[in-house]
């Protein structure tokens, strides 16, 4: 039987889910959440069956790409069992981005549970920044998450750095020469308006992509890398590496045009795009009586309609949208 295809009213095809399977986390980063975070009380959050459940009829949606994210992943309890479920129903590509605290003893069960690919976010080589960005995180520890996710076989380990003026721009050569030394790739994000921060003023802090390949510059050629991911990150690689550079500019670069994914929140909220609050009650349907993988397949088609041609970020840093992104999935 063919695949049947998740496509929008402006011809984009669906194929990639972002799962996320807790909204908690053992870090604070400045960018995502607020210091004080009231978490979902557990009703609220869908069980490990539900989340496998939706994963499942994704994929008979034609589904090829699944990335599950948080808050933090691996702070869920028996992810493990997700993993090894979701690992059986032949993905393209299966990912999980983490804050990588839990890698140095998780990343070997991870491999051999079935995940395909990690990305892990590293904002800064300094301790102290580290801690500062992150409020309590521990840059040890997550170094050594790095090592222990190269040990562990995984390829395409990918580090993901939110960059933020006066924080971390002046790190960017460091992170540099860093990725180059552990041979893995590295992207720079744009801080998106997710969720009222104190921090720092969004609008003030915005470091552009442009803004990062210029310092990169500095030292490396940068040569754009002619296959695109079709994901919103632009790619290029140096002359004497193979380590791809990535740039997520969600302020400079539109590439809502391409855009093939939509998110399921924790909570079984189907985000239909991350600039918008477009969203459809999944957990209602999985929780309804009788539930059937029809009744969830329909559901999901439906709300192809709802997808959004575009977001409209924009980078004053005003706030349009309230949620986190712990609660949105990284
Ligand atoms: N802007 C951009 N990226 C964000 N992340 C979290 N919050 C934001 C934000 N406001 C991303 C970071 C982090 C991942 C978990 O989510 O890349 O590494
Ligand atoms: Fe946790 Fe990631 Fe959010 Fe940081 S960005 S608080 S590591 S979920």
């Amino acid at each position: 039987m063919p695949q049947a295809k998740l496509t929008d009213r402006f011809g984009r095809t669906v194929n990639y889910v972002r799962l996320s399977v807790t909204d908690r986390c053992d870090f604070r980063c400045v960018y995502c959440m607020a210091e004080d975070m009231t978490f979902l009380p557990r009703q609220q959050v869908l069980t490990l069956e539900e989340i496998a459940r939706l994963a499942r009829n994704f994929v008979a949606l034609g589904t090829e790409k699944i990335r599950l994210t948080g808050g933090e992943p691996l702070v869920r309890k028996d992810i493990l069992e997700l993993v090894r479920e979701v690992g059986t129903y032949g993905l393209r590509d299966f990912a999980m981005t983490t804050n990588g605290s839990q890698l140095p003893t998780m990343a070997e069960k991870l491999r051999k549970a079935g995940l395909h690919r990690l990305n892990i976010s590293l904002d800064s080589l300094d301790s102290e920044k580290f801690r500062s960005i992150t409020r309590t995180g521990n840059l040890q520890q997550v170094l050594d998450g790095i090592d222990a996710a190269r040990d562990a076989g995984f390829r395409g380990i990918k580090l993901n750095t939110v960059v933020m003026k006066g924080r971390n721009d002046e790190e960017i050569p460091e992170l540099i020469e860093f990725a180059r030394k552990k041979q893995v790739d590295i992207s720079f994000i744009e801080e998106m308006p997710l969720g009222e921060i104190s921090e720092h003023d969004r609008g003030l802090a915005l470091c552009t992509s442009e803004e990062v390949r210029e310092i990169i510059r500095r030292r490396h050629e940068l040569i754009p890398v002619a296959k695109d991911s079709g994901g919103p990150a632009r790619y290029y690689q140096m002359p004497d590496s193979d380590v791809r550079v990535g740039f997520i500019s969600p302020h400079s670069h539109n590439f809502c045009s391409t855009c093939n994914r939509v998110r399921v929140t924790v909570e079984g909220r189907l985000l239909l795009c991350l600039g918008n609050e477009h969203s459809v009650d999944l957990r209602r349907v999985l929780r309804g009586n009788p539930v059937t993988d029809d009744k969830l397949q329909q559901a999901i088609i439906d709300a192809m309609d709802l997808k959004p041609e575009r977001h409209h970020f924009s980078s004053n840093g005003e706030v349009q949208i309230l949620r986190f992104m712990n609660m949105t999935g990284g």
